[in-house]
């Protein structure tokens, strides 16, 4: 098993979330960047990993609950399987916070 953990961040195509998402990748992180638009969301996970990070663009937006349910199923569809624990998501980590704390309406 390795040690790389993986973080997911909202609002990370600009502003503090963007640097968050810099400087855990520049850590050794593996960073899901979640954005609300496509476009700005792929053009900073491109920037990121121009610089060496390594990091995956997330369609995410907060307020919208079928973005949550899409990035849900994208996370473990395609990622997961290369997080440090497949026990880590199945119980308590990104699995548990999309579904527990995101399924409250803001
Ligand atoms: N900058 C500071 O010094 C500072 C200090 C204390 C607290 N804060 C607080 O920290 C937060 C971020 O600040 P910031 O300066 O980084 O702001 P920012 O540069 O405006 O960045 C905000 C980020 O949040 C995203 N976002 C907005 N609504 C969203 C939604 N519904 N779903 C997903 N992403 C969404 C934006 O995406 P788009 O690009 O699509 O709009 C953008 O990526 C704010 O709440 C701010 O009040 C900032």
């Amino acid at each position: 098993m390795n040690n790389i953990k993986t973080v997911l961040i909202t609002g990370a195509n600009k502003g503090i979330g963007f640097e968050a998402a810099r400087q855990l990748g520049a850590l050794g992180f593996v960073v899901l960047l979640g954005a609300r638009s496509e476009e700005r969301g792929l053009a900073a996970t491109a920037t990121l990993k121009s610089e060496g990070i390594k990091a995956h663009f997330i369609l995410l937006d907060v307020t919208r609950q079928d973005t949550i349910n899409d990035a849900f199923e994208k996370i473990e569809r395609e990622l997961a399987h290369s997080m440090r624990s497949s026990t880590m998501w199945e119980s308590r980590s990104i699995k548990g916070l999309l579904r527990a704390s995101w399924s409250c309406p803001f």
